[in-house]
């Protein structure tokens, strides 16, 4: 029987051995392990491709959302809005800078429901922060035009979203700050954890600089604030060097994967796709996730599994609003509602048009049955 696994973690070193171990050597040869130059030019080359000022190299996106947050002022007393279908780490970010996340539902492309924004704005909400959830940018002109009517900041958490774009912008480009994450199962991985944080604000880039590095200076070495130790590593970043060089042929390879579930796909009343890739539109997708609303959800994963598909929820299944220990108060019935069908069906590099045409057989088999 054919194996499609949800994500294939050894692929990506074992498909390109001899180039990671070359790269490796060379970092290890240097010693060149903190801030060195690979980190440097990383993060000069994600700026210029994401068109804007700076991007900082942190250990992973939660962290550099967070550092983004308390550069940019959020604080103590504050609130900030995030959509209910995130990971908890959108969350978490807000709660470490001292605020106080607010979530909200989820619309129907799987992106914060700008329409119920304004009705959680309270007089401490300070910003919105909405997830580019599965490689596509949220409606920014909206979500832009309510933060000038109440004077708020915007964050994003593009975790998700390296490449995606919003009429000709891309994902990072918004806002105060945003986090791209490189967990090794993200489009652009590394191979551990890591992250980067992007700003065009330069008062905002110098204290995220001091905060990932203990509150020192790199031009003076002086203390300035508490800060963390949140650095990426070099050799990390030597990693990502080498990632990025192809990543624009990965975009449109996993651009085409998504066309060809729409193809066999669309057809189908029981499941719900994402938007498919379009051509010269407002959004430009990348397609980090492949997620769907399936009807009799559970019951098509058992399936698919016993046909050799690997399948994945979302945060477990759980919505940020619906983890209990964490207080929230908030009734979000669509989200729940949403939460009830959505599934994650494979799409990654290790995969061929085969294994996609397999997937859509099983799928369709399941429905007719
Ligand atoms: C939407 C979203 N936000 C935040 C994160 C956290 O990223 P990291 O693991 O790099 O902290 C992830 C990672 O999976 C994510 O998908």
């Amino acid at each position: 029987m054919r194996k499609v696994p949800f994500f294939n973690y050894p692929y990506v070193y074992t498909n390109d051995k001899d180039s990671y171990l070359k790269v490796i050597d060379d970092v290890c040869s240097r010693g060149a392990f903190i801030m060195q130059k690979d980190l440097q030019e990383f993060e000069q080359r994600i700026a210029d491709y994401c068109g804007v000022k700076y991007a900082v190299g942190v250990a992973n996106a939660t962290d550099g959302l967070q550092i983004g947050m308390m550069a940019g002022g959020i604080g103590p007393g504050d609130e900030v809005i995030v959509c209910s279908h995130t990971m908890i780490a959108t969350a978490s970010a807000v709660h470490f800078a001292g605020a106080t996340p607010v979530p909200v539902e989820v619309g129907p492309d799987r992106n914060i429901d700008v329409a119920s924004i304004e009705a959680a704005i309270t007089d401490k909400t300070k910003a919105i922060c909405p997830t580019q959830l599965n490689g596509r940018v949220a409606n920014m002109d909206a979500i832009e035009a309510i933060a000038k009517k109440h004077n708020l900041q915007v964050y994003e958490d593009a975790a998700q979203a390296l490449g995606a774009e919003f009429k000709g912008k891309k994902a990072g480009s918004f806002g105060v700050a945003a986090c791209f994450s490189f967990y090794p199962a993200k489009i652009l991985g590394c191979f551990g954890d890591g992250g980067i944080v992007t700003t065009n604000d330069e008062k905002v880039y110098d204290k995220m600089l001091l905060l990932r590095d203990h509150g020192r200076s790199h031009k003076t070495g002086e203390v300035e604030c508490w800060g963390y130790n949140t650095r990426l590593d070099n050799l990390q970043a030597a990693i990502l060097n080498y990632n990025f060089d192809t990543y624009e042929d990965v975009i449109k390879r996993r651009r085409q994967m998504a066309g060809l579930y729409q193809e066999r796909l669309g057809g189908l009343s029981q499941v719900q796709l994402p938007p498919p890739p379009v051509d010269g539109g407002d959004y430009f997708d990348v397609y980090q996730n492949y997620e769907i609303s399936a009807d009799r959800r559970d019951e098509l994963k058992a399936f698919l599994a016993e046909k050799g598909v690997g399948t994945l929820m979302q945060w477990g299944g759980t919505a940020v609003h619906q983890f209990p220990k964490l207080g929230f108060k908030q009734s979000l019935p669509k989200t729940d509602e949403f939460f009830k069908k959505m599934i994650m069906i494979p799409l990654n590099m290790s995969m061929t048009d085969d294994d996609v045409h397999y997937v859509c057989d099983q799928i369709t088999s399941f429905y007719k049955a």
